[in-house]
């Protein structure tokens, strides 16, 4: 019978059973009753010794001693009174040793039986098992978890390394990410999924077995041997059992600490760190997933050996400029998994590629290969050799080659050079299919997923994934966007950065040793803060950015049906829009030219031709997006066959044009008020006491301003006239509209004032009207 906490923790490891709530009370109430704590105990003390020298105080029936580490003891005698003649001992002295003994300490110890669905259950099993972890040295702790590390050092390259732990219990522990996955570097985290799935199954097999056998303890009903058993697996949430977790860590594992729960994470997390390996450790539940994405990743990195160098420049690239890497686990920047799957993206459109799809390598696995988890097909080749070889030969940039080498041409420079001029705002990159989707197919979130219905025909009704402003989907959860935690300013410093690497891979400085003893090549592409000439923002240009999950319901199905020819779609739409703003509510006079024709814009044109030929642009163009019959988009053609079509200004007049980008035939506009000048007051005084609505969300009000001022307040002496171009950028860059302005006429000198003005109005305007419904439909 367990009267201690320790004896009751060993006695469980041994798988003991449980007894009900009286049984043990009444027992344990007993055992106090009977004991004394003997402490001062050396090991070579033996039970018999104990029992022999403590005879003289009264009969004792049981000495349990402390064998790991062997300074105390627990001795029970038969009759109470024997406790009150050892206590009244002044003196306890046995083989040269002085002895404390001190009574029991009266300590409430509950043991609840489990009920079905209680949800208390967890904080009771953790309320009865702290005091006794509490107490248990860390010897004796290692019966319940047995921590086995082993650190395989590989000697020819000292940076990897692996650490593996064992718990003992049913379940075992997995690890996956960097320190397996073969990207890992030395010091990077570990990553552990604990796999509960046996110890499940074990808890539903003895509760159907107690329930076979009514209300009594059956022999096999409660057996266990571990102290996540303790919870009930059917039940508890994974906060819950990763409570438990925590509390196992803390208390029983040697050298860990800053042990803590993430529950608010996608997958909730008990971080630690290992002092003595200076380790960062996760473990997570449910993680099968994340156990079998990185068995493709190493299956990857066993198919292209230029992957893993390539790999570890653009982390080491993307660390160095901030860009990824969230010190607490979560944050707005890149994971180093999303950062990996960037690059395997890059390499599927390279050409010809240096990686297959997923979709490629699920045709190259056998039979016995097929695996489905949780519903998602992730079935790929176990070994390397099931791939055929690559015919992409290019150089990696290779260190050991002496860096005259490096050229533009490299995959290096290529990563770069791809995800400067990439459609992050169009496009969701699926590595499954190596292309990138247009944005629109994913918008509805609660439609079906074509792709996933092909795909995975039991996975129906499933949420789309998150999108923002960078879209890449696992290889496998095709519902989770990997990026989905990024915000518009780490990915605006991403692009950015790609942008600059891109134009410093393509200088001489690159290539070629500075004479004046300056950094150059890879050395400064990797220093922080490289001082590469900032890119000129365009002057004179209003940008309005495709932002797909800000447009109104409608337009987005509209965008939808318009398929791959959504950007065109949208660019209408806004340029429709445009014009309300700049007539209705600016008030300018507004002229096109009769007969709109479009036209490509040389500059544009020269980016598009150094876009890979995989990227989805409006060429691909499948289906016709008729909205009232104003665009047309073009027949099926390969982007290489350069066809394209563009709308005038007013939409009305689609044309077909030759490349990617599209400039259209100038609105001549002419303004003779100033009416950016005083609107916050204009816009008071018209609202009088109803709630001020802020700038730019009213277009009557808007209107309204703008009619006040002309009405009220002197004219321009001179018109203000002025040309605004609108132009599509997309495909090959982030889907944006852009108004290139000029002025024409300016005597009054306000062009600049007009212009900084429009920059923040036209954009939250053209979005207004958009929900408006007035972008032309
Ligand atoms: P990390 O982003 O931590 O990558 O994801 P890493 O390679 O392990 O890098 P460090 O050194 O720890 O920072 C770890 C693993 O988590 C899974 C993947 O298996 C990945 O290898 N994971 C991560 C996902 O499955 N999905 C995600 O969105 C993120």
């Amino acid at each position: 019978p367990e009267t201690d906490p320790f004896v009751y923790v060993d006695q469980h490891v041994k798988g003991r059973k449980h007894q009900t709530l009286t049984t043990v009370r009444d027992t344990r109430k007993n055992q106090e009753e009977h004991s004394v704590f003997v402490s001062g105990i050396k090991p070579e003390i033996s039970q018999t010794d104990i029992s022999e020298y403590f005879q003289q105080f009264g009969a004792v029936t049981d000495v349990i001693m402390d064998k790991g580490k062997g300074v105390f003891a627990i001795v029970q005698f038969s009759e109470t009174e024997s406790i009150q003649a050892a206590l009244s001992c002044v003196e306890h002295r046995m083989k040269g040793l002085k002895l404390r003994v001190k009574p029991r300490e009266k300590k409430e110890f509950k043991l609840i039986p489990k009920k079905k669905n209680n949800p208390q259950n967890l904080q009771q099993v953790l309320d009865r098992l702290r005091p006794d972890l509490c107490q248990l040295g860390s010897v004796r702790a290692l019966k319940l978890v047995n921590i086995q590390i082993l650190w395989l050092n590989d000697k020819k390259n000292q940076r990897f390394s692996v650490f593996n732990i064992t718990w003992v219990t049913d379940s075992q522990i997995l690890p996956f990410g960097s320190s397996v996955n073969t990207f890992g570097v030395h010091s990077c985290d570990l990553d552990l999924f604990l796999d509960l799935e046996n110890t499940k199954v074990f808890q539903a097999r003895a509760k159907s077995s107690t329930e076979q056998a009514g209300e009594g303890v059956s022999d096999d009903a409660h057996s266990e041997d571990s102290i996540l058993s303790d919870i009930d697996l059917s039940t508890a949430s994974p906060a819950e059992v990763l409570d438990l977790v925590a509390t196992i860590l803390k208390r029983c594992v040697p050298s860990v600490h800053k042990v803590h729960v993430v529950s608010t994470a996608r997958l909730p997390v008990v971080k630690f760190h290992h002092h003595e390996l200076n380790l960062q450790g996760d473990i997570t539940l449910n993680n099968r997933l994340g156990v079998r994405n990185t068995r493709f990743l190493q299956l990857c990195s066993g198919v292209e050996e230029r992957l893993r160098p390539l790999v570890y420049t653009i982390r080491y690239w993307a660390k160095q400029k901030q860009l990824a890497g969230n010190p607490s686990g979560s944050g707005p920047l890149l994971n180093n998994y999303a950062l990996t799957l960037l690059v395997f993206f890059y390499l599927q459109n390279c050409d010809p590629p240096v990686l297959p799809t997923v979709d490629q390598l699920r045709d190259m696995s056998c039979e016995e290969e097929e695996c489905v988890i949780e519903g998602w097909n992730c079935t790929f080749p176990s070994q390397p050799i099931a791939v055929p070889p690559c015919k992409n030969t290019q150089d990696l940039c290779n260190i050991t080659k002496p860096p005259c080498f490096l050229s533009s041409g490299s995959l290096l420079a290529g990563f770069f050079s791809f995800y400067a001029q990439f459609d992050f705002a169009g496009s969701v990159i699926s590595l499954r299919e190596g292309r990138a989707l247009p944005i629109t197919k994913f918008l509805s979130q609660n439609k079906q997923d074509e792709t996933m219905q092909e795909e995975q025909p039991t996975k129906s009704h499933l949420p789309g994934p998150k999108l923002g402003p960078l879209n890449l989907l696992d290889p496998f959860e095709l519902s989770h966007n990997v990026a989905g935690n990024l915000n518009e300013r780490s990915h605006r410093s991403f692009l950015k950065e790609c942008q600059e690497a891109d134009k410093y891979c393509r200088s001489l400085q690159y290539q070629h040793k500075s004479t004046k003893g300056k950094s150059w090549g890879l050395v400064r592409l990797l220093t922080p803060h490289m001082e590469v000439q900032q890119t000129k923002p365009e002057q004179l240009a209003i940008s309005i950015p495709f932002k797909a999950t800000s447009l109104p319901e409608k337009l987005q199905d509209e965008l939808q049906v318009a398929g791959d020819g959504f950007r065109l779609l949208w660019f209408q739409k806004v340029c429709c829009a445009v014009e309300v703003v700049l007539k209705t509510v600016l008030k300018c006079l507004l002229h096109a030219p009769a007969d709109a024709v479009f036209r490509e814009d040389p500059a544009a044109a020269e980016g598009t031709e150094t876009a890979s030929a995989s990227f989805n642009s409006l060429n691909d163009s499948t289906e016709s997006a008729d909205s009232q019959g104003e665009v047309t988009v073009g027949a099926k053609r390969p982007l290489s066959s350069g066809s394209d079509c563009s709308v005038s200004p007013q939409g009305k007049k689609p044309r077909l044009a030759k490349r990617g980008h599209h400039e259209v035939p100038p609105w001549t506009c002419a303004q003779k008020h100033m009416v950016w000048a005083g609107r916050r007051r204009v816009r008071r005084e018209l609202m009088k006491d109803a709630e001020c609505k802020p700038e730019g969300s009213c277009v009557d009000l808007e209107s309204q301003v703008s009619a006040y001022i002309v009405e009220k307040e002197p004219g321009l002496k001179q018109p203000l006239e002025f040309k605004v171009q609108p132009q599509m950028v997309g495909g090959t860059e982030n889907t944006k509209a852009l108004l290139k302005m000029e002025p024409s006429s300016d005597g009054a000198g306000v062009f600049q004032d007009f212009f900084h003005f429009l920059e923040v109005f036209l954009p939250k305007m053209v979005e207004t009207v958009l929900e408006k419904g007035g972008g032309g439909s």
